[in-house]
């Protein structure tokens, strides 16, 4: 039995990390009113299609590459920035297509991901506090009264910068500039000299004779078409219910409800109580969704948490996301990757190796030592192969722009580095660079794991 669902039912339950600090409340309710009469940012028919995908995906026959920004801004929305970090998901999309020998779900981190769950509700500087920032779909990030005001006004502005987001990525998915024969053009200018530009532009190659090859034959409109372009689906944490409570609507003739503003949801590891708001707005919905998962989660709740968010097993609809830290997943993972192949419902098992490998360098920046992050994903994949769970995706803060946010990789990013370029609004993020290298483990990684598997087979 379960209790009746509606898009606000959220609002009898307790809620966190949410504001509760606006100043006029009925200009906020305004807001979410006309939040709820503008058109759907994403349509019905996709939303499926990704959950078709990511059956696949919980079948072992495809991957799922999830990546962007930790949080967008207003201040830095441009075409650029758009499309760099569009091109390096095509590049590493690329990369683990061709070597891993399975398609790959493409999930941008984007176009709604503004809301950020804070530590503290307040910040101090030089004895003076004020409200913590929340993203700025909340509040702004400069430290004075009036910005860090919660301001309603900026639930419209994130819903058009959003409208404005998906419809060039709507361009670039399918307008041409995803066209594998583009291939060679994605190289983003400060990666093309590194080793990871040079080891791309030679798989580039190996693929642009391949293609070459098989247009050469004769080769079907359907066929063509899908070289020419590729589907590209959003994604954000869903943290702040009111905005998601305006954006979701009724299908019809169906009768489900959709949440509209992103393709994918996920609910954060903070805000994934059984009995809170967040969990409970979740259930209803019929996008597929995903789950974070810290080292704080227990077999016993993950299941507790499936029987609620996914109960009848529906394949694509639950990605559980692991974000341990290279030094706990080997503690936490094999329990939870053996209760869920024991339950049997379907899920996508995904590694978010970001989160869990946080630190602050000597110098004060928050920063990520790549070598922590290479190592949550080698320790995630061995644990998959051994617990005989295929390892679904990855989840990526990344970026196409050339910062030096994360230390370490090809390119030695090292702490006195940090400084030079660090422009993220909340958490560090890998540059081109340093994701291209990622992507190129992971297929070294998953060609030897499907060897075995092909023998099962
Ligand atoms: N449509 C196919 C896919 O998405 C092939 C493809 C076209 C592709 N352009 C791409 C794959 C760019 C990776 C990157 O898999
Ligand atoms: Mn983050």
């Amino acid at each position: 039995m379960t209790r009746d669902w509606t898009p606000r039912s959220w609002r009898a339950m307790p809620v966190k990390h949410v504001p509760d600090d606006y100043p006029d409340l009925h200009a906020l309710a305004r807001v979410e009113g006309e939040l709820s009469r503008l058109p759907p940012l994403v349509f019905t028919a996709e939303t499926r299609r990704l959950t078709e995908s990511l059956a696949q995906v919980a079948e072992g026959k495809a991957f799922l590459l999830q990546g962007g920004d930790c949080a967008e801004s207003f201040k830095e929305f441009t075409i650029d920035n758009i499309r760099d970090t569009f091109r390096l998901i095509l590049q590493m999309a690329v990369v683990l297509t061709f070597s891993g020998g399975r398609p790959v779900v493409k999930v941008g981190r984007i176009a709604g991901q503004f809301a950020k769950p804070r530590t503290s509700s307040v910040e101090t500087i030089d004895g003076v506090t004020l409200p913590a920032y929340r993203g700025d779909i909340i509040n702004g990030m400069d430290f004075t009264p009036a910005e860090r005001m919660p301001d309603p006004k900026r639930l419209l502005k994130a819903y058009h910068q959003s409208s404005a987001t998906l419809g060039l990525l709507r361009n670039f998915a399918q307008g041409g500039y995803a066209d594998l024969c583009n291939l060679h053009r994605w190289t983003l200018d400060f990666v093309a000299g590194s080793p990871q530009g040079d080891r791309y532009r030679r798989l580039a190659d190996q693929i642009f004779e391949s293609l070459c090859f098989l247009s050469a034959l004769c080769v079907g409109p359907e066929q063509q078409r899908s070289l020419h372009q590729v589907d590209f689906f959003t994604s954000h944490e869903a943290l702040l219910l009111n905005f998601e409570e305006a954006m979701t609507r009724r299908e019809h003739p169906s009768g489900d409800w959709y949440d509209t503003s992103a393709h994918m949801l996920w609910i954060g590891e903070r805000t994934r109580q059984l009995d809170g708001g967040h969990v409970e707005f979740m259930r209803g919905i019929q996008n597929p969704i995903g789950l974070k998962c810290g080292p704080t989660m227990e077999p016993d709740e993950l299941l507790r948490l499936i029987d609620v968010l996914n109960p009848h097993g529906r394949p694509g609809r639950l990605t559980l996301i692991g974000r341990f830290g290279a030094d706990k997943v080997s503690d936490c993972l094999p329990r939870l990757m053996a209760a869920t192949r024991r339950d049997g419902r379907p899920v996508v098992w995904s590694s978010d190796p970001m989160h869990g490998n946080t630190l602050k360098a000597s110098n004060g920046y928050k920063t990520r030592p790549f070598d922590r992050i290479l190592s949550e994903v080698k320790s995630f994949l061995e644990i998959a192969g051994a617990e005989g769970v295929h390892p679904g995706g990855v989840h990526l803060e990344m970026t196409g722009q050339n910062v030096t946010e994360c230390l370490g990789g090809a390119q030695a990013v090292t702490e006195d580095d940090l400084s030079s370029r660090y422009h993220t609004h909340c958490d560090p993020r890998l540059n081109a660079d340093q994701a291209l290298q990622l992507a190129f483990l992971l297929t070294e990684k998953l060609q030897t794991l499907r060897a075995p598997q092909a023998r099962a087979a």
